[in-house]
């Protein structure tokens, strides 16, 4: 397959007169894409039904004979201004029962009716209109789901929707009294019509309400999306995307993907680094011109599979950006270098973000390809390279890995909802164990939770499963590869519950966890022969052969057959020993890497990137600073 380059574009920001001019250096620069629209809403309809699509028009047929293939977007992410007089109670509400205003974007609760209407109609109305124009190559619905945290709305939609969505699942309101326990401080109900939304309580709610509550609300997303995805469909063949983010976990975005065509995401980095990373200070200084070296990576390997193999990036950095902490400039070289990687990972596209800086509101100080004067900025130079580069570029593929890491969001919201200790989370527990296996130079395949067949794997790491239907454990129970699970493995029932036997209660398994304790993150529990458990341990009771032992002698890791239990949250030095240890029994080569380097096998050819300033050193060769290194295999 062609890999391909591209671009966020808005018309309507700059003058009819220079989008001719701007297509024509999109196509010089080697671009194939142009996504446009998802913002556009006010200028599509600037009063209640007074419908201006001319400018539209003419836009896309200005950029279409320029040459670029259009991504044309529903504008649903930024209802004009009128939305809000029409359908006062749309917006949606924080948890402190504080309605979000008009002025930024995003200002909708996917539970309104009213505005779901809306939704569809300006979908229709855009469909049918574009459904079969030749340049509209693709579509993309709305921007950005969840971003500004606005998965979880607290509004009176919400509360009739959820108590729907919770009669559908429970059938009768004694059953959900049973299954949330709520016995416990007189919680229980007499009716769903008298529960409401697990916010403002006294002190924390029921933990099944909440888990409750937030799976509800990834299923509004899913629903919200679908309705436009119909649509769409209905009036095009293209294929249909979403743009997902980094570290956004509070939507199934496996059950989005579902009904859509292409994942794509919105990579960003430095903002990342400072924002949404888990690391060292001393980690941010040393990457902070590149970003960190397993964040875009792991994004790159769940979109895959959010996108059942078909995925881009559809905004890449470009510069420095507005709204990270601190917004520094990338080195040269990592705009190429951000590229190539997400191409190593199966890439079909990647699009900068956005084609000119806008001198005005919001993202004034966000950069573009083309500075607010005209002139190339470093983006738009590096992007040329890599059109350059892609020309003559081998075809690079996202064979199987022989690794596979379980990422499953519904996991996700059982450890938002009773994290245990301060920041505790799941998200960090996988991203930790990504970076620990290519830091062992592995290629890895991101699986959804849902998956069953586990063929051609040789090791599946599955931390923090916390709630594990009996399907699942029986097919890892006998699957042919090395799994790795725990901590919290099963800790829970589908409905937030202890179960009993204790966990995990995994078949083939002789292990039980005991007793599980949270512990400050300035106090880890060392483990004979180095490593440390932090922030989260459990006692081990069982059978099983020990793999790893606590400083005192108690069991840290146990182990029956090809079932590996891992009681703790292991640091970097523990999960690179319990896994180079597995790698070594199941005939896997590994690495040593150095901090910045990392590498990807596409088939035939290994692309080794270095995020590290300086050059380093890898089995292939030496790289550059911020540069990438392309291996014959
Ligand atoms: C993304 C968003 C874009 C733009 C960009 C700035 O999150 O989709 O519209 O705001 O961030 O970095």
């Amino acid at each position: 397959m062609k890999r391909t380059l591209g671009t966020c574009y808005y018309p309507e920001h700059w003058p009819q007169e220079i989008w001719e001019a701007d297509a024509r250096r999109m196509v010089e620069t080697g671009l194939t894409w142009v996504r446009i629209g998802e913002f556009a809403w006010s200028r599509l309809e600037p009063s209640p039904e007074d419908l201006q699509f001319d400018w539209l028009d003419r836009a896309i047929e200005t950029l279409g004979q320029a040459g670029l293939k259009v991504v044309l977007c529903t504008p649903t992410a930024t209802p004009p201004r009128w939305m809000i007089d029409r359908h006062p109670d749309m917006i949606a509400v924080e948890s402190s029962g504080q309605p979000r205003k008009f002025g930024s974007r995003r200002h909708y609760c996917f539970s309104h009716q009213g505005y779901q209407r809306e939704s569809d109609r300006i979908t229709s109305l855009i469909a049918e209109r574009y459904g079969d124009n030749p340049h509209v190559a693709a579509w993309q619905t709305d921007n950005e789901y969840g971003c500004h945290d606005t998965t979880l709305s607290y509004s009176q939609a919400a509360r009739k929707a959820f108590r729907t969505w919770l009669a559908d699942r429970y059938r009768t309101i004694d059953a959900l009294n049973r299954a949330w326990g709520n016995v416990f401080w007189s919680m229980d109900y007499a009716s769903f019509d008298q529960i409401d939304l697990p916010n403002l309580t006294v002190t924390e709610a029921n933990p099944s309400h909440t888990l409750a509550f937030r799976r509800f609300s990834s299923d509004q997303v899913a629903a919200f999306n679908r309705r436009q995805v119909d649509i769409i469909r209905a009036h095009s063949n293209a294929p249909v995307s979403h743009n997902y983010m980094g570290r956004v976990t509070d939507f199934d975005h496996f059950r989005v993907g579902d009904d859509l065509d292409i994942a794509t995401w919105d990579s960003y980095p430095l903002g990342f680094l400072e924002d949404r990373v888990g690391a060292t200070d001393a980690h941010k200084r040393a990457f902070t011109r590149q970003g960190d070296p397993d964040f875009q990576a792991f994004h790159h390997d769940l979109y895959r599979a959010v996108g059942k193999g078909r995925w881009w990036v559809m905004e890449q950095q470009p510069g420095p950006v507005n709204w990270a902490p601190y917004n520094p400039a990338p080195l040269p070289g990592m705009m190429r270098l951000w590229a190539w990687e997400a191409y190593a990972h199966g890439a079909e596209a990647v699009c900068y973000f956005r084609w000119r800086q806008a001198p005005f509101a919001q993202e004034q100080m966000h950069a573009g390809m083309l500075r607010p004067d005209n002139a190339d900025a470093p983006a738009l130079i590096e992007a040329r390279q890599v059109a350059d580069e892609l020309r003559d570029a081998p075809d690079v593929a996202a064979p199987r890995a022989p690794v596979a890491l379980i990422f499953d969001y519904d996991a996700d919201f059982a450890w938002a909802t009773q994290p245990h200790g301060k920041d505790l989370s799941y998200f960090q527990l996988v991203f930790d164990t990504y970076r620990a296996l290519r830091k062992l130079g592995l290629s890895v395949d991101i699986l959804r939770g849902e998956t069953r067949d586990f063929s051609g794997y040789k090791i599946i790491a599955a931390p923090g499963l916390i709630y594990m239907p009996q399907d699942l454990k029986n097919e890892l129970a006998e699957a042919d590869a090395h799994v790795v699970l725990g901590p919290r493995t099963a800790a829970r029932n589908a409905d937030m519950v202890i179960p009993v036997p204790l966990p995990p209660d995994m078949p083939g398994l002789e292990v039980t966890v005991s007793r599980v304790e949270s512990l400050r993150p300035d106090m880890p529990m060392p483990l004979k022969g180095g490593g440390a458990f932090t922030g989260y341990r459990e006692e081990l009771e069982g059978a099983a052969d020990i793999v790893l032992e606590l400083d005192d002698g108690q069991p840290a890791a146990l182990r029956s057959g090809h079932l590996t239990y891992v009681g703790g949250w292991p640091d970097a030095i523990a999960l690179k020993r319990v896994y180079s240890d597995l790698c070594r029994t199941a005939g896997i080569a590994t690495v040593d890497l150095e901090d910045g380097v990392r590498c990807r096998d596409t088939g035939g050819l290994r692309i080794w990137t270095n995020y590290g300033a300086e050059a380093a050193d890898t089995p292939a060769g030496r790289i550059e600073g911020a540069g990438v290194l392309f291996e014959k295999t």
